[in-house]
């Protein structure tokens, strides 16, 4: 094969040249968002699956198909040790400002970002020695107590909003929600809760490792009623016959039904 065309380009994240088998969660999230940006109440989907199974770029995908509708999406992806505060203030920070240049309602996100220079501040003071390389105006006496699930309820309520005045909805996409600590993932909780009762368009998509669930259930006694879990498992075989015949057809290229059906599923002789 010529490596200069080769359409296959497995790797950790890597969109798919033919992301198969995955519409119903596609539309079901589609959806879920429409609603949000609309007022109406939507669980936060969570994918969750083992590693490789494709969670990453489903999450990409929803997200990408969410901005083509025009909702302001903020993407993260949790490590482990790393704060939240810290992930989600510059991608916000930047949904924001585009907001904000926008004429109309421009108000509303200047304040969003007047809120988020004061938790940037607070979780400064939290955190100590903090990597958030920027400062901004800031609103007093909103999002700068120093208790986390307080702040960022501040911070996702002005968030909302903004969203609210620009007829859009802020999406956050948090991918690898277990390696959030349970304060930071009890606060995150806490904080989509208030705006969802507050019927405000902020809402998050997720992905973790099966463990997240009870990581949720854990921060959270009332996660559940938050989240709608969604378990995403190995393709059928369809599906991932498709993933693997559709890139060759584009380029002309097709392959033996023996090739495509022994795909690594059936077990080998013992050696
Ligand atoms: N539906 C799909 N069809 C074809 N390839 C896929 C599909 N989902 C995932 N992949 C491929 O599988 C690999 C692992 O996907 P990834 O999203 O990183 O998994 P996870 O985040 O669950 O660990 C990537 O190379 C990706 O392109
Ligand atoms: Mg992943």
């Amino acid at each position: 094969m010529d490596t200069r065309t080769n359409p296959y380009a497995p790797g950790a994240g890597t969109p798919p040249p033919e992301l198969a088998g995955r519409d119903s969660v596609i539309e079901d999230a589609a959806v879920a968002l429409d609603r949000i940006r609309n007022g109406l109440s939507a669980k936060c989907m969570t994918m969750i699956g083992l590693r490789g199974v494709g969670k990453t770029v489903l999450l990409g995908r929803i997200a990408m198909d969410a901005e083509a509708r025009g909702m302001s999406t903020v993407q993260v992806e949790a490590k482990e040790g790393g704060r939240l505060a810290v992930l989600l203030a510059a991608p916000l920070r930047s949904r924001l400002l585009a907001m904000s240049r926008r004429a109309a309602a421009g108000d509303m996100a200047r304040r969003a970002l007047r809120v988020l220079g004061s938790f940037v501040r607070a979780t400064r003071l939290r955190y100590g020695d903090m990597e958030i390389g920027f400062d901004s105006e800031r609103e007093p006496g909103i999002a700068d107590s120093g208790s986390l699930e307080h702040d960022l309820g501040d911070l996702l309520r002005a968030s909302g909003e903004a969203a609210q005045a620009h007829d859009t909805a802020v999406v956050l996409f948090v991918d690898e929600l277990q390696y959030l600590a349970q304060l930071e993932l009890g606060a995150l909780i806490a904080a989509l809760h208030q705006a969802a009762q507050r019927q405000l368009p902020v809402t998050m998509v997720g992905a973790g490792l099966p463990q997240t669930v009870a990581n949720a259930g854990k921060a959270r006694t009332y996660a559940e009623r938050m989240f709608s879990f969604r378990e995403i498992g190995p393709l059928d075989s369809e599906a991932a016959a498709r993933a693997i015949e559709r890139p060759a057809e584009a380029l002309g290229v097709s392959y033996a039904p023996d090739a495509v059906e022994s795909n690594g599923v059936e077990p080998g002789p013992p050696p």
